[in-house]
């Protein structure tokens, strides 16, 4: 049997192992997928070993340390610098990040898009902001606080805080905060908020679960939006199929996946 985890800091809320355990009992693929709960990074590699495991998953806060711990990290991940798949290569560890298109794929139903304005300058912003550019799509970060924007200037894309972004025009506004995961607040002020809702196409907070204060002033902007299930459904179509070696579509693996949603 082929034995996965997800390694993360907190990890009782992950649905990461009822998506992949369900396509595993559907399609009859002799797979086991667990939780663990990690609290220093740094043990992620040895521990992965130690359980003997064939791959896994990697949540927040370990996606950056994940990557620095690999021996081969593969496609847009590289660029990133961040994994959310591993995959064990007889002795050699080789990530992936499936966050990055898995929103994309995500993203499709909002038609022809060419700018973005992305809330939050953490890990998943980092993915979305290359994943974005690959395609074609021109993202500005904006965050709370200065600190993490330096990534973003070193590879080019325009920053701005809080405090120096003026309004104007963005097809899609994207929260990639943790604004509303566990609060009520807004990722950024209300009243900066309001002339952005109004200007865009549509909007997506990558949170899911519940309905942030963010994805509430989206709705009441009659805005086409969606929360983050449909990126996390996504990003495990693709690391499932690393998992199992494409041993089934993304279709079949998805439409599994979606399934498990019921339960
Ligand atoms: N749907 C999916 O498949 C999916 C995939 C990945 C992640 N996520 C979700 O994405 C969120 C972010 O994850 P991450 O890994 O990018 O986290 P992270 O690296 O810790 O970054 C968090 C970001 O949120 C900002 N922030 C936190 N609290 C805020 C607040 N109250 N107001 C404004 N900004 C705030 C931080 O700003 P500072 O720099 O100023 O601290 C930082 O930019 C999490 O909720 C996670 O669950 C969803």
């Amino acid at each position: 049997m082929k034995l996965f985890t997800i390694f993360g800091d907190p990890i009782t809320h992950s649905r990461s192992p009822l998506m992949h355990n369900t396509v595993f009992t559907l399609h009859g693929i002799s797979g086991c997928y667990t939780r663990t709960h990690l609290t220093d990074g740094k043990q992620l590699r040895n521990v992965f070993f130690a359980q003997c495991l064939n791959g896994a998953n990697v949540t927040v806060p370990h996606k950056e340390v994940a990557f620095a711990l690999c021996d081969e990290v593969r496609g847009i991940a590289q660029e990133i610098g961040a994994v959310n798949t591993l995959c064990r290569e007889g002795d050699r560890l080789i990530g992936y990040n499936t966050d990055a298109d898995g929103f994309i794929a995500a993203i499709q139903s909002f038609g022809f898009l060419s700018t973005a304005l992305i809330i939050g300058a953490g890990g998943t912003a980092k993915a979305l902001a290359i994943a974005l550019r690959h395609k074609g799509i021109t993202p500005t970060i904006v965050n709370r606080s200065s600190g993490r924007l330096d990534y973003f200037k070193r590879k080019g894309f325009e920053t701005y805080t809080a405090q120096t972004l003026t309004p104007q025009s963005f097809n899609l506004i994207i929260n990639t905060t943790s604004a509303g995961l566990s609060d009520q607040e807004l990722p950024l002020p209300h009243s900066l908020l309001i002339p952005l809702l109004e200007s865009a196409k549509g909007a997506v907070d990558v949170i899911y679960g519940k309905e942030t204060p963010f994805l509430t002033m989206v709705k009441n902007a009659s805005l086409p939006y969606k929360d983050g299930l449909d990126m996390l459904q996504e990003q495990g179509v693709l690391a499932n199929a690393l998992f199992i070696d494409h041993q089934l579509s993304h279709e079949t693996i998805r439409n599994a996946i979606r399934q498990s949603f019921l339960y």
